[in-house]
């Protein structure tokens, strides 16, 4: 397997960079701290065609690979996984799925603006509603209600922990139309945020990636036409789940990026502080957490990149991007916990960013699948 990056990588990464620099980092701090949905930084990705990265340009998206997309979502998420997460939800989990499974008119549109980012100018971004107060890593025990009312579903029911929950315009949700089926009987529909019914609830105050924005959402017979059901009848919790295969790849690659961003930080503080009469990046203490902080984030880039072009070849990619997911989101969260130690004191508080990313990289160990659900998923397949 090859991994040079082509030249059109190569301007995506640097481009990627530039932009955690200079448009996200100066208010990252703030963003967490008020919960600030990052607005502004999203409109800007959208002018960067990075809200539809992989999308055909035919649908208003860029046209990149997913390699492309991974890098990009790194480099943004050394600085802000708040932005990212944001980013990641609407490339992987809205517009992929749109773009392989929707009907045209499904692609002209919802997925032409979503790619874009925008609408008339304004925000216009998507959100993929699976989770509920009583189904997390168990999905197909779906309580949500799509009843078949001939031209349309009936929608009712409560979903959880929905990121884009308040900002989206637009949904997919997973809801059951058929109990008798079990997970034969769901489907995934496109909801628009305005539609009368549907309540967006209070924004939940979080541990980390706090600048992004989640909700819980309500639908109270909420009518949703026919024409907006993805695929044919009862694909819904397929479509989730090929749909979660490739997010995986996404949120590994955010977390890939937490776990570099502090490995970065964590270099330049040691180049700086002195203790013992040298700076601590000599001490051999340091020098080895380093190290395997390099070679664990080294090993988990691999394993992205890996999945990612899995993806891009058409392979089956849901092993290896389980793979990726839990492998770098262990590495996100020890490393970013690491970085902590090496600043001492400074580590743990909010102007040396670390104390963020150690917080940031938790959940990537929780959504888009548990580290559990993805060993489910590998120990699945090696028992096939
Ligand atoms: N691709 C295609 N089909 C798949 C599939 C995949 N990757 N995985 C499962 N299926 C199919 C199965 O083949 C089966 O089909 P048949 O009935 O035709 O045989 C059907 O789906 C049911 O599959 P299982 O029997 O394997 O289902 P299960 O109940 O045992 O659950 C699970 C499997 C892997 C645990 C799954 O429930 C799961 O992934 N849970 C985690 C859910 C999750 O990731 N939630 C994240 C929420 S979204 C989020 O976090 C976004 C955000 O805001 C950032």
């Amino acid at each position: 397997m090859y991994f040079d990056l082509n030249e059109e990588q190569l301007m995506i990464q640097q481009a990627a960079r530039d932009f955690a620099i200079t448009e996200c980092l100066s208010g990252v701090i703030e963003r967490d701290e008020k919960m600030i949905f990052p607005k502004e930084q999203i409109l800007k990705l959208a002018d960067l065609g990075f809200m539809g990265i992989m999308v055909n340009q035919k649908y208003g998206g860029a046209g990149m690979d997913t390699l492309s997309y991974v890098i990009a979502m790194e480099e943004i998420s050394k600085v802000d996984a708040s932005t990212s997460v944001c980013m990641s939800v609407n490339n992987s989990l809205v517009c992929w799925g749109l773009e392989r499974f929707g009907s045209e008119e499904q692609k002209v549109k919802y997925l032409t603006p979503l790619a874009q980012g925008k609408k008339d100018g304004e925000l216009y971004i998507g959100a993929f509603l699976l989770s509920e107060p009583e189904a997390g890593s168990d999905a197909t025990s779906q309580s949500t209600i799509a009843e078949d009312k001939g031209d349309y579903y009936l929608l009712n029911g409560t979903k959880n922990w929905i990121t884009n929950g308040s900002t989206a315009s637009v949904y997919v949700v997973m809801a059951q139309t058929d109990r008798s089926k079990g997970s034969r009987g769901i489907n995934a529909l496109i909801v628009e945020k305005n539609s009368p019914g549907v309540v967006v609830g209070a924004k939940e105050n979080k541990m980390g990636i706090r600048g992004s924005d989640t909700h819980s959402i309500q639908f109270n017979d909420v009518k949703v036409p026919k024409e907006n059901r993805i695929g044919a009848d009862g694909f819904g919790f397929k479509y989730a789940m090929q749909v979660l295969s490739g997010g995986r790849i996404g949120i590994a690659a955010q977390a890939l990026g937490i776990a570099a961003g502090a490995l970065e930080r964590s270099i330049n503080y040691a180049k700086e502080r002195k203790a013992f009469g040298q700076e601590i990046i000599h001490h051999q203490a340091i020098q080895f957490k380093l190290a395997d902080m390099a070679t664990r984030i080294e090993a988990a880039r691999l394993l992205v990149y890996k999945s990612a072009l899995d993806k891009d070849a058409d392979r089956d990619y849901t092993t290896s991007s389980a793979m990726a997911k839990v492998f770098a989101s262990e590495t996100a969260m020890w490393a970013a916990t690491e970085a902590v130690q090496i600043h001492g004191g400074y580590g743990y508080v909010k102007e040396y960013h670390v104390e963020r990313l150690m917080r940031d990289a938790k959940i990537t160990q929780i959504y888009e699948g548990t580290s559990e659900v993805q060993r489910i998923v590998i120990g699945r397949s090696l028992s096939k």
